[in-house]
């Protein structure tokens, strides 16, 4: 049964030219990446102060590699869905609109890649997601603080194993925000100034419930604009929604931005 506010949704966002798009775990369930807090999610098996803070890699970094590496196995047999792929879409043809994503799985750019090759156009400079909290596929050394790309196996098997700074030999670490870590200040300020700007916040597949990321379609409501959220389930978010759409990413998200 189609939600009411559906068709409200596709031509608030068919009028609005400055768009931001908050995504979540949830963007990815259908590409079968895990999510967090659900009945099935990461963190109900896992425990994150074990595996994702500065404690947890100072104490036992070859856990820590082990858990993300698990987790970059799991979303190198995934592919963008058809929600990454209307998002992307939307982004190359749009150069107003804008993707900040919790996610660190990488599939927004590769459905903007995708994309971008298909139609044959230069994506435009804001198209890039907005990676709030890192990348699976990127690695950074507390040392020399430089991040660079990573996509291989890693070899988990002892600590000297592990990867390390070609420059200075220490020990690397995955470019992810930990808990009680901040966000990278750029990213996060450039985040705020598109959801302050922004006539319309499509907010997708998340919880709300890790801040700051939650505070920016607050943002956009507070300058005057409107909030969308799509999930399947009711959220933190969805009393200060103006629309809430129920249903999955990949059921609601092409069917609001098509034409
Ligand atoms: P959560 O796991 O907290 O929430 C996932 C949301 O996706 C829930 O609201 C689900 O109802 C919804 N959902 C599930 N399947 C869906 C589908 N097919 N389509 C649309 N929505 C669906 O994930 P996040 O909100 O992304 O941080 O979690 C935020 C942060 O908490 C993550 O980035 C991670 C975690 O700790 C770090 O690791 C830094």
């Amino acid at each position: 049964m189609p939600d009411k506010g559906l068709g409200t949704a596709r031509d608030l966002l068919k009028a609005g030219r400055r768009v931001l798009v908050l995504t979540g775990a949830g963007v990815s369930a259908e590409s079968g990446v895990p999510t967090f807090r659900g009945s099935n999610g990461l963190w109900k098996t896992h425990r994150p102060e074990q595996l994702a803070t500065p404690e947890a890699f100072r104490s036992d970094p070859r856990l820590v590699w082990e858990w993300y590496s698990w987790r970059r196995n799991i979303v190198n047999t995934c592919q963008p869905n058809l929600a990454h792929k209307a998002l992307a879409q939307l982004t190359l043809l749009n150069g107003e609109a804008r993707i900040a994503t919790q996610n660190v799985d990488g599939l927004h750019l590769l459905a903007l890649e995708e994309a971008s090759q298909i139609a044959d156009i230069d994506p435009p400079p804001k198209a890039r997601p907005l990676e709030l909290h890192g990348s699976l596929f990127r690695v950074q050394c507390n040392n020399c603080h430089v991040k660079s790309n990573h996509r291989g196996p890693i070899d988990t098997t002892s600590t000297r194993a592990l990867p390390h700074c070609r420059e200075c030999g220490t020990l690397l670490r995955p470019d992810i925000v930990w808990f009680g870590e901040a966000l990278n200040a750029h990213t996060l300020e450039e985040a705020m100034t598109c959801a302050g700007a922004a006539e319309v916040c499509l907010v997708v597949g998340t919880s709300s419930a890790v801040y700051p990321a939650a505070s920016l379609p607050l943002l956009t409501r507070r300058a005057g604009g409107v909030v969308i959220e799509v999930n399947p389930e009711a959220t933190h978010l969805t009393e200060t929604s103006h629309i809430s759409v129920r249903g999955t990413a990949v059921h609601i998200v092409p069917e609001i931005l098509s034409q």
